[in-house]
């Protein structure tokens, strides 16, 4: 392909990116300048390229300008992050990542590639404002702090999540740190919000982070806060560990905390004092910290993607929440409980779920754990019209398609290991008939007919399982 074409090629890929791009020559000459670059900036690149730096730029220094760095160190400069004002006074914040290119032990070219971070810098001032406006009023209002759930929150009948509070309770008293593990929708912020609210550092604010919701180059100065001008546009701020006090630090999903991270959280542990970024003084830790992971934690150890010695220090005590198909005794005491609490909400009384649908939720995998169940009981309500039965009619799409397809309902039962073949088989046939119906919209004679059996063997069939076909 001759050069110029494939010269457009680059330009054309460079502007349907994401990130900024910027390249300069050794003398600091702008050579080229993307789309998402001029977009950031509030610039035209053609009024870009072919000037220099100074030109474009107000205050180009050595210190502050990676580009002029490069050249010089050969070195490229990583996570830069940067704050500053386009010419149409909007502030911006990028991090960017500057590279030289070497050719013939020459500088030729450098580019810096740059994300722009300015939205989640705003979030991150306002959380920090807020938590700042809460640890305050926690001080005063000594009952606010900032947690909504305690043990009497969980709802449970199944010995395994009794045993489990009472674990957590003893934990909860002897303020070592813990580390919860349950899959998603298991209930762990509830848990953690329970030991809280249980322990001596009830009155004490409870602080949460979510660690995969952060960007990694954030998460480090919400957790260990910032100094006034330790990057550009820099505020003073309380990292989280200072803003919970004497009470809960709640790190959730560790394990999307980056390694190079978690070496700096181990170095605050084992210290038991911070630095904010940017400074020098150091600060005592005083708070519980409370950590959860949404895998099993001693994988995550021999796969490497959690540091052992952090994970013995974050987890002198580790409670599991089994997933919500391993204590079934939990599902019909969970239904009651969403049922009663979306009636309340949706002005509904006597509302139930039908035996049918009942047993099949008791079978269910429920891989969103109780999060799911929630949800399809609250989205049931809605679909009600009226009526005080939810029937497999009344669930979200992506289920009823589960429950009626025979693959799924194959596999779940094959999953289930306890069953004998007659119960499969029983509950296999259950289902074509079913859908045979369902797809012909009650009809019994054409229903019968898609699956080759006669009329009566269906209505015969029908009565037999005990199914109605309204
Ligand atoms: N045992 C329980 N009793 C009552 N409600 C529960 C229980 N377990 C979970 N819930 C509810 O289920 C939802 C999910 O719970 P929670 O947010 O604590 O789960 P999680 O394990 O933190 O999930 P994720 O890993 O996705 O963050 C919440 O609305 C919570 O109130
Ligand atoms: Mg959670």
């Amino acid at each position: 392909m001759p050069g110029d074409v494939m010269g457009q090629v680059f330009r054309q890929l460079f502007d349907s990116i994401d990130e900024g791009v910027i390249v300069t020559d050794p003398e600091w000459k702008i050579i080229f300048y993307n789309s998402e670059m001029a977009g950031l900036e509030a610039l035209v690149s053609e009024h870009v390229v072919g000037k220099y730096l100074n030109e474009v730029y107000d205050a180009v220094t050595l210190e502050s300008s990676e580009h002029l760095r490069v050249v010089l160190t050969r070195e490229p400069v990583l996570e830069k992050r940067k704050s500053y004002f386009t010419n149409k006074g909007k502030e911006v914040t990028i991090v960017a990542n500057t590279f030289p290119v070497i050719e013939d032990n020459q500088v030729v070219a450098v580019y810096s590639v740059c994300k722009d971070i300015t939205k989640f810098k705003e979030l991150l001032t306002k959380t920090m404002q807020l938590h700042d406006q809460i640890g305050l009023e926690g001080q005063e209002h000594r009952s606010v702090n900032g947690t909504r759930y305690t043990f009497e929150s969980i709802v449970s009948a199944s010995s395994a999540m009794q045993n489990l509070i009472v674990s957590a309770k003893k934990a909860a008293l002897a303020d070592g740190f813990i580390l919860v593990f349950g899959e998603t929708g298991t209930g762990k912020e509830l848990l953690v919000q329970g030991i809280h609210n249980h322990s001596v550092r009830k009155h004490e604010p409870f602080v949460a982070i979510n660690c995969a919701a952060i960007p990694e180059t954030l998460l480090e100065s919400i957790l260990f806060g910032t100094t006034k001008g330790a990057f550009t546009g820099a505020v003073e701020s309380k990292g989280l560990f200072q803003q919970a006090g004497d009470g809960t630090l709640f790190l959730d999903e560790l394990n999307c905390m980056s390694i190079a991270l978690q070496a700096k959280l181990l170095r605050v542990m084992q210290e038991k004092m911070v630095r904010r970024v940017g400074g020098t003084m150091e600060i005592p830790v005083r708070c519980r910290v409370i950590s959860s992971t949404n895998v099993d934690p001693w994988e995550l150890v021999s796969k490497g993607s959690l540091r052992k010695d952090l994970f013995y220090r974050l987890a002198v005590m580790t409670l599991f929440i089994p997933p919500l198909k391993d204590r079934k005794e939990d599902i019909e005491a969970l239904i009651q409980y969403f049922l009663n609490r979306y009636q309340r909400i949706y002005g509904l009384d006597k509302v139930q779920i039908g035996a049918e649908l009942k047993d099949r939720f008791l079978r269910y995998l429920w891989p969103g754990n109780v999060r799911e169940l929630e949800h399809i009981v609250e989205s049931a309500m809605n679909m009600l019209d009226g009526r005080k039965v939810i029937t497999v009619d009344h669930l979200p799409h992506y289920l009823r398609a589960k429950f009626l397809s025979q693959d799924g309902t194959f596999s779940e039962f094959y999953k289930m290991g306890s069953s004998t073949l007659a119960h499969v088989l029983r509950e296999v046939e259950k289902q074509v008939l079913w859908e045979a119906l369902k797809s012909h919209s009650g009809n019994i004679t054409k229903a019968a007919e898609s699956i080759g059996i006669a009329r009566q063997n269906l209505q015969y069939r029908m009565k037999k399982f005990g199914m109605h076909n309204s």
